[in-house]
């Protein structure tokens, strides 16, 4: 039986990949050792490493305007790496915020720096909607804005990017990097951890205005700062090498099928797919407003919350797994990053139909 794996992350990588990273496990580029016991400084790690950072260049088409950098920490690594690098002395941080992750930054941020909170979201009859970008009021001065693209948890995406005239936009992109073509130049510092789109979870990358380099911000830890981190390749320090070797795997893969662009229409085909099915039933729902829903994380709920177990069950003894919402958020949660394929939105939309059919 196929098993599709609806994980919100670690998530699952394309299956190519993974074969890929089998085939030579215990012996990487003939070496006679695997990729996890060379040296980071060693020639064939340090070109692969290079061609890496190419790689996700091409893919998202980032100028020599931004350092991409290869870190530790994950995405809450960058949650206090970014007032910590950003600080301006008596400029707030405006955190905007429209879910658990994105308020989950800000609770971070005010242990560092001065935060200015922005709710962009409304919950109104059990609906979930957010104020247009064009809406967001923005204080005139701050020393960076941060939000989140896509909201794993609440199923919520901005698609707009917003702007301000001084202030550098910050994106928190762990759950929706590289799922739909965006322009790099609209923001100066996207970060992400990689255990959704990228590869394993103990890697993440931060993609940074070379400007912002510049910026003294408040005393931290080496391996937070992305001055020393750009100065050094990123690599200050041992970096996670096994999962930014499986990156640059996924990378070329990406690649390989038509980048970003062909990625995206794979997305929207699923989400559709899902969402569309959703909205016809009247055994499950999706809360979040149609302009703002996530091409990632779908979650849904059943009318009658007394057979989530039932579900899960059932949904597991059919191969589909790691449907069970947050438990912030209670309900299901589909998580349908770049490695899904659309046989598997296929099996899960049969098997909830076939559910619905049985329980109604
Ligand atoms: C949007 C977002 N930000 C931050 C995080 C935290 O990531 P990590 O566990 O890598 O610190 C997550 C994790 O799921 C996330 O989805």
């Amino acid at each position: 039986m196929t098993v599709y794996n609806f994980c919100a992350g670690p998530a699952m990588l394309p299956v190519e990949v993974m074969k890929k990273a089998q085939k030579e496990f215990l012996n990487w580029q003939n070496l006679g050792v695997s990729v996890m016991e060379v040296s980071h400084r060693s020639a064939p790690y340090l070109e692969m490493a290079k061609q890496c950072e190419a790689s996700l260049r091409r893919l998202m088409n980032i100028s020599d305007e931004f350092e991409v950098l290869f870190m530790h920490g994950g995405g809450r690594g960058h949650f206090s790496a970014v007032p910590l690098n950003l600080h301006i002395d008596g400029l707030p941080g405006v955190y905007v915020e429209n879910g658990i992750w994105s308020t989950g930054a800000t609770k971070e941020g005010a242990k560092f720096t001065q935060t200015h909170a922005i709710n962009i979201r409304t919950d109104e009859n059990g609906q979930f909607d957010i104020l247009p970008v064009s809406e967001w009021k923005l204080p005139e001065d701050a020393s960076f804005i941060h939000y989140c693209p896509n909201e794993t948890i609440d199923g919520i995406e901005i698609f707009d990017v917003p702007k301000h005239p001084s202030a550098p936009i910050v994106a928190d992109m762990s759950s929706n990097i590289l799922s739909r073509e965006i322009n790099v130049d609209d923001f100066d510092l996207i970060y992400a951890g990689a255990q959704k789109n990228i590869g394993p979870s103990g890697l993440s990358i931060a993609i940074v205005r070379k400007t912002l380099l510049k910026r003294e911000g408040l005393p931290r830890p080496a391996i937070l700062d992305y001055a020393i981190e750009a100065d050094q390749q990123s690599m200050y320090n041992t970096p996670p090498t096994f999962a930014w070797y499986l990156a640059f795997e996924v990378f070329k893969y990406l690649e390989s099928i038509g980048g970003v662009k062909a990625m995206e229409a794979h997305n929207k085909e699923k989400a559709a797919i899902l969402y569309d099915y959703i909205d016809s039933s009247d055994f499950y729902s999706n809360k979040v407003a149609t302009h703002c829903r996530s091409l990632m994380n779908v979650p849904f709920w059943l009318k009658d919350d007394s057979l989530n177990a039932k579900f899960l069950a059932e949904a597991e003894q059919n191969g589909l797994i790691a449907l069970e919402g947050h438990r912030f958020v209670g309900g299901m949660r589909a998580s349908i990053y770049n490695a899904m394929p659309i046989e598997g939105i296929k099996a899960l939309v049969a098997f909830m139909d076939k559910f619905a059919q049985e329980n109604s």
